[in-house]
């Protein structure tokens, strides 16, 4: 007999709530009101000073700091500067945070598929590839990286910029090598992720010259001293945002960076020991992470073999949620809504007035949305559900994470299953 769920009306796994997601302490305070002490607000020495710590961390060359993740993806798009019309090849299972700096760029999305690991399919990918094509958009979803060799390969082979989305999955690595050290210009948002001021983003490149035009780009095209365009007449260069960091939210970035790995060594420790401990069910699997990658679980991503279950995967996550534990769908929403392609912004289009703009820029046949499918990522997502990765997690939270998964699973699965 199987236990009776929280949600059909039983007692559920956890009643507690589950600690932070972030540590905020007297350090943080101190680093904030040294900066309200000093009456300078603004972008100063602060966002400098991350800046270079935070391009050491990555030993790459440069980094421009900027108000948001969605910021950052625009300043990657601004800084290689193509054309309207052109193409950016990108997963649609992610935030619209990738692709809005695109769109605003008037460049159009192209949809690849994705593989088990919740990433790009490197051979979709290369499909997909057009004259009109000008990049790809790597996404580390969830904390996984990518295959970047895969990605870089294609990229040189088609002379196209990589830009890396690393908004989800700060200091992850690929073969060894750490995340947003491997496009050509990569994104950071500090909005909530692994390194959180509550908001905030970065861009990162070893690129002189896509750094210049990104630290521009940023920067409504003015010039500044000890800036690119220093010494040039007061006046806007090119067509170009205000994303600038103020030295407020640089101080507290620079007191997390200090306790940035403590989260993500329990994120990774939290992740692990769940998986293990529902690791003989077959009916559930993780996110595939590649051997010699480190995935470092901004959440977790796991698949359920809904042929076996008597619930779909949304139905999952809602018991879990009643038993008490933080879960959802594959990505934003129950699975039914995304990928991005289903979002009004590109099937309606509303992007610009009433116009199909920037969508039949060029083409005979303007780019018709509900047209696209990728069929691999929607049967992945129809089964996917993502849990919650705390720092704050325990023996006793991971064990309840798990326990509740078993629960749920037992009261679900068809009768002829094994496991539990
Ligand atoms: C993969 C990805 N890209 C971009 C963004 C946009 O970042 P922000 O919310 O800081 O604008 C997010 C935010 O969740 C994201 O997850």
């Amino acid at each position: 007999m199987s236990e009776k769920l929280a949600i059909e009306g039983g007692n559920p796994v956890r009643t507690l709530p589950f600690g932070e997601s972030h540590f905020f302490g007297d350090e943080d305070i101190e680093a904030l009101s040294e900066v309200v002490r000093s009456g300078s607000l603004g972008k100063g020495p602060k966002v400098a000073q991350f800046e270079r710590e935070f391009a050491a961390r990555h030993g790459v060359a440069h980094v421009v700091t900027v108000t948001s993740g969605t910021a950052a993806m625009h300043t990657c798009v601004g800084a290689i500067n193509p054309d309207p019309g052109d193409e950016i090849i990108v997963t649609p299972w992610t935030s619209g945070g990738s692709i809005i700096g695109s769109l605003l760029h008037n460049c159009v999305p192209v949809f690849a598929d994705v593989d088990d690991t919740f990433t790009l399919d490197p051979a979709d990918v290369e499909a997909k590839i057009t004259p009109r094509t000008r990049a790809t958009i790597a996404v580390h979803l969830f904390g996984n990286p990518c295959d970047m060799t895969a990605l870089r390969a294609i990229a040189d082979r088609h002379q196209l910029f990589l830009i890396e989305d690393c908004c989800q999955a700060h200091f992850a690595e690929f073969q060894g090598r750490v995340v947003g050290s491997m496009g050509d210009i990569n994104g950071f948002s500090f909005g909530g992720k692994h390194l959180s001021a509550g908001g905030g983003g970065a861009v990162m490149t070893d690129n002189e010259t896509l750094w210049e035009r990104g630290l521009i780009f940023s920067d409504c095209a003015l010039p500044r001293n000890g800036g690119p365009f220093e010494g040039r007449p007061y006046a806007n260069y090119f067509l170009a945002p205000n994303y600038k960091l103020n030295d407020l939210m640089a101080s507290v970035l620079l007191t997390q960076l200090n306790k940035v790995d403590g989260y993500i060594q329990k994120k990774i420790w939290a992740a692990q020991q769940i998986i293990e401990q529902v690791s003989h069910i077959d009916e559930i699997t993780p996110q595939r992470v590649r051997e010699g990658d480190r995935n470092s679980y901004w959440v977790m991503g796991m698949t359920l073999d809904t042929d076996k279950t008597e619930c779909d995967a949304w139905e999952f996550a809602q018991a879990l949620n009643h038993e008490g534990i933080p879960a959802g769908g594959p990505y934003i929403g129950s699975g039914k809504e995304g990928p991005l392609y289903r979002n009004q912004f590109l099937s309606e289009p509303n992007c610009y007035g009433r116009s199909r703009f920037p969508f039949d820029y060029k083409r005979a046949k303007p780019l018709d949305y509900r047209q696209i499918e990728c069929p691999n990522g929607e049967k992945l997502m129809r089964r996917g559900f993502s849990l919650a990765m705390l720092p704050s997690f325990d023996d006793e939270d991971v064990a309840d994470i798990s326990a509740a998964i078993r629960k749920v699973f037992g009261r679900y699965r068809k009768r002829n299953c094994r496991g539990v």
